[in-house]
């Protein structure tokens, strides 16, 4: 955009937004213009920080007369590239609209505005002796809106689903502006299309998500930690389907013994002596009074079979923590190091089958790259991030990433998995969008856009073209 245009949209976007809520410095273009992806330059003509609904039905009105391309901005925790703007668009962020408008101790619900933190939430809910049990790592900078545009998941999917199972309404601005009031908060409503869940993972390409309508529910009892060693990826879903059997799980993670050093360098330290290749996680909460001895009992069984070789405890909430951070850590401790992400999943059946196809395919394809591998494994969810080896090109060293991505997906494809398990399609995964996707869905989903956002102008070039 000239600089003549850009003055124009400027004083345009003025007769909508206040002035001093419109920011055009080269810092906070390229602070609102990206995500946590860091693979694209952020180029957007202007940011706005709306705080009211009306003032964005009125950008989408302005949006659509004048073909302005606008990015919806939460947290830009996203590693995707769904919130990045690169091609003089204007972002909008929800940084203003952060309020909780409502809470019903009856419907066990709450109402807030999208720019809500994560964090926040999960205070609030607390605060009223609930509990909101979407989490992960990013829950202090993401926002309610960008998690329900990504149906967010995280650590606890395995005990309390996805972002999708916790949004009971949606109030959203289309791309076309109409204000849409989807579900009314109601848990039963089978009055047709649910116009909600085609919102929830849209990554803001079919309108603004402004309000949420949000489930809470009672806090979950008290909780213990395990961490294991474990010598072999095959073991690890053995392990999942022992302690499943046995215990309530709120959570089953892993971690490669190659992502260690890089969180104990943020000062953590190792939980055993013995270094395994492999280290499961597991949150279990104390159903009953015996859970403790039942967990042990399952420990031993495990290690008997020859599944784990050593194991740790938490004695106390502290304890607890520590070896969450051995796990949550990871994203941040490797970030310096610009990993390229996988975010895959197939049906838990299909795991054992797919980590050792993949185990091979990655020995082969990256014999001197270092892959950590982490992620969700309860859920099928593995995160496979690459890291650049220092001194090989940014851009050399994507070129072989997207070429394994080939075979890697080519493989995810025969075990019916997704290349996009919980981060979002965004920029990054949209050449690969036809391995899950078939031609015909992707052909409803245009259609799907066509109708609620038909000039193009909400998020445009995410997902598809
Ligand atoms: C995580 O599970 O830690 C997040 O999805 C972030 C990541 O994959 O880097
Ligand atoms: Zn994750």
């Amino acid at each position: 955009m000239n600089r003549s245009s850009t003055a124009a949209l400027i004083a345009d976007l003025q007769t909508i937004i206040p002035a001093g809520f419109i920011r055009t410095d080269a810092d906070s273009r390229t602070v609102y213009g990206q995500d946590w992806t860091r693979l694209f330059t952020p180029n957007p003509a202007a940011v706005v920080f709306p705080t009211t609904v009306l003032q964005i039905q009125r950008l989408v009105e302005y949006a659509n007369t004048r073909h302005v391309a606008l990015v919806p901005s939460g947290g830009r925790t996203g590693l995707s590239g769904g919130a990045v703007a690169c091609h003089g668009e204007v972002v909008v962020s929800f940084e203003r609209m952060n309020r909780i408008l409502a809470f019903d101790p009856i419907d066990r619900s709450v109402t807030c505005e999208s720019g809500l933190i994560t964090a926040n939430l999960q205070q609030f809910a607390r605060e009223q002796g609930l509990y909101y049990p979407i989490d992960f790592a990013a829950r202090g900078s993401s926002e309610i809106g960008g998690n329900i545009a990504t149906n967010a998941g995280g650590i606890k999917v395995i005990r309390y689903g996805m972002t999708r199972d916790w949004v009971t309404g949606l109030k959203v601005v289309t791309g076309k502006g109409e204000l849409l009031d989807l579900n009314k908060g109601l848990i039963k409503n089978a009055s047709g299309y649910d116009l909600r869940h085609l919102f929830i993972g849209s990554e803001g390409t079919l309108g603004f998500i402004v309000e949420a309508t949000l489930k809470l529910t009672r806090p979950p009892k008290e909780a213990n930690v395990i961490l294991l060693g474990v010598p072999a990826l095959a073991s690890v879903m053995a392990i999942f389907t022992a302690f499943r059997n046995a215990l309530e799980i709120n959570a089953f993670e892993f971690f490669s013994q190659q992502a260690l050093p890089h969180v104990m360098a943020r000062g953590l330290t190792r939980p055993f002596e013995t270094e395994t290749p492999y280290y499961v996680l597991i949150e279990f909460e104390h159903a009953s009074a015996t859970d403790q001895e039942t967990a042990l009992g399952v420990y031993e069984y495990c290690a008997d079979q020859g599944w784990l070789t050593d194991g740790v405890i938490s004695q106390n909430e502290t304890q607890a923590r520590e070896l969450w951070r051995l796990r949550e850590d990871i994203t941040e401790s490797i970030s310096s190091y610009l990993p390229y992400k996988n975010d895959v999943s197939v049906r838990i059946s299909r795991l054992p089958g797919f980590l050792t196809d993949t185990d091979a395919l990655l020995r082969r394809e990256y014999p001197d790259f270092q892959v950590i591998w982490f992620g969700h494994i309860g859920d099928g969810n593995l995160h496979l991030s690459v890291l650049k080896p220092p001194g090989l090109d940014q851009s050399t060293f994507l070129e072989k990433c997207q070429a394994v991505n080939q075979r890697l997906f080519s493989a995810l494809r025969q075990h019916g998995g997704s290349i996009s398990a919980e981060h979002g399609v965004g920029l990054v995964k949209k050449p690969y969008l036809k391995y899950t996707r078939d031609p015909d869905e992707v052909a409803c989903m245009r259609a799907i856009k066509q109708v609620f956002d038909p000039n193009n102008i909400m998020n445009p070039g995410k997902i598809f073209d």
